[in-house]
């Protein structure tokens, strides 16, 4: 399965940033690990980082062809894209909301997603497990 993973704004900051919160690992570490985990051994994978709603948007356009699933941590995005979610709806891609931290038990704005009703699944609070539960439930699909 060709599987397109999407992060977004400042989660390139993995592994220095809120190290309480998000662990030690950078965002290169998890994505080779979710890649090399045994899953992942059996699909293709491309990753994409972006700080900009818009690259974000682009990337999923131009990748909706190839792309038979999506896993995006679209951070704090989340909250507020409805640009993110029409392209979610959009592209008819299957996709399943990330999160590394439980935003459910967080700060009041992060209780909110907009990307959830257009994703098939939200999995969150697991640290980088959330990609890997993410990908088996796309396995599944
Ligand atoms: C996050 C949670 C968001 O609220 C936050 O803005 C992020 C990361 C997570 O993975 O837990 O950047 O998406």
């Amino acid at each position: 399965m060709n599987i397109l993973v999407i992060n977004g704004p400042n989660l390139n900051l993995l592994g220095t940033r809120e190290t309480k919160i998000y662990g030690h690992e950078s965002l290169d570490e998890i994505m080779t690990w979710l890649e090399n985990s045994i899953e992942g051994l059996n699909h293709n994978f491309k990753f994409y980082q972006s700080n900009s709603e818009g690259d974000l948007i682009n990337i999923m356009q131009d990748e909706r062809q190839w792309a038979k699933g999506i896993l995006i941590n679209a951070g704090a995005l989340s909250h507020y894209s409805y640009a993110i979610a029409d392209t979610i709806t959009s592209i008819k891609v299957p996709a399943i909301e990330i999160h590394l931290s439980d935003t459910d038990n967080r700060e009041e704005f992060r209780k909110k997603s907009v990307l959830k009703d257009v994703c098939i699944k939200t999995i969150k609070g697991l640290g980088k497990h959330s990609y890997l539960e993410g990908l088996k439930y796309l396995e599944n699909i």
